[in-house]
């Protein structure tokens, strides 16, 4: 495998694509190569896709990762709008019905998460958006208007944060005073309610991950997704899926186990090297699977 030393430099706007050597060599990208890049981002991977002589389609929900993207005008890159989820459909209003390729690099870029506006993070004060898309349901929506018994489902289910009981309840008592509008307001709250907090993981970390899961129905987006791309690569074609935590990978590997017309390439979870995770600090937790869409005659 090459090393990651060994890829050409991307542009330095652009997102630091992790486990970039591993996502190429799973994706095979060649002249000739149609690659479905689902979550376009910051464009790191699909850089060094076109940079391999591959035809990309680039999707994103984003619309300021959209943006950035056609202002960098990567030639044989194809932009589309919309959720992964639904990329059978986009392609086919590019006239694009079989991709050699599918790459998911799910959840949020470093640019979402930097833009303190955005309302991802608990370091920052911004709005309690959490939107990619930016449309629907806003964090601060459910936050302010769910019930405390569903807020602590969620929370638990998505956060997997065993106190999720004791923070619903204690964001119920907060909002009856005021409305939570904003990161801050909601970690604050969080924090007082945590039981024997002193270091480690904030105590805000797994609620925030709870409601931007569910505020961008991230599961099911990547449940529909996976769906979407078995049935889009042609026989041959090669799936890389590179998730950040457990939810999320449990469904791939689930997804992969349960399919007959993809071959895993993947026994296990690729992660990152000790230089790519002491240099990118997002690639701690990112796990890629990979599959290959088997030809019709050997699928049982
Ligand atoms: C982790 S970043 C991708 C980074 C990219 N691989 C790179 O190297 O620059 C994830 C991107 O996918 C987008 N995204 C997440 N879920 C999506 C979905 N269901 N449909 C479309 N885009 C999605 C986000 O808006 C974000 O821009």
């Amino acid at each position: 495998m090459n090393p990651a030393s060994d890829l050409p430099p991307s542009d330095s706007l652009s997102h630091t694509p992790v486990l970039a050597a591993e996502v190429l060599e799973a994706l095979t990208p060649g002249p000739g190569r149609v690659i479905v890049d689902g979550t376009l981002g910051g464009a790191g991977h699909t850089r060094l896709l076109l940079a391999a002589g591959a035809t990309v389609y680039g999707i994103d929900q984003d619309p300021y990762a959209l943006n950035r993207a056609r202002e960098a005008h990567l030639p044989n890159l194809t932009v589309l709008e919309g959720n992964y989820r639904d990329m059978r459909e986009l392609l086919a209003g590019a006239s694009v019905t079989r991709v050699d390729g599918v790459l998911l690099d799910i959840g949020v870029s470093s640019f979402q998460l930097d833009d303190a506006e955005r309302g991802f993070s608990y370091h920052s004060d911004a709005p309690l958006d959490m939107r990619m898309s930016q449309s629907g349901e806003s964090a601060a929506d459910v936050v302010n208007t769910y019930t405390e018994e569903d807020l602590a489902a969620l929370i638990y289910e998505y956060g997997e944060e065993r106190h999720s009981r004791r923070i619903a309840r204690a964001i119920g008592q907060a909002r009856e005073k005021a409305p939570i509008e904003s990161t801050v307001q909601l970690a604050e709250i969080i924090k007082r309610a945590y039981p024997g907090f002193s270091r480690g993981i904030h105590p805000a970390r797994r609620t925030f991950q709870a409601l931007r899961v569910h505020v961008n129905d991230e599961l099911g987006a990547l449940r529909d997704g996976l769906q979407a791309a078995e049935a889009l690569l042609a026989p041959g074609g090669r799936l890389a899926v590179i998730s950040f935590h457990s939810l999320e990978d449990r469904i791939v590997k689930r997804f992969l186990r349960g399919s007959t017309a993809l071959r895993p390439l993947t026994k296990r979870p690729v992660e990152a090297g000790e230089a790519e995770q002491a240099s990118n600090p997002r690639a701690r937790s990112a796990k890629l699977r990979a599959a290959e869409k088997l030809s019709p005659e050997v699928t049982p």
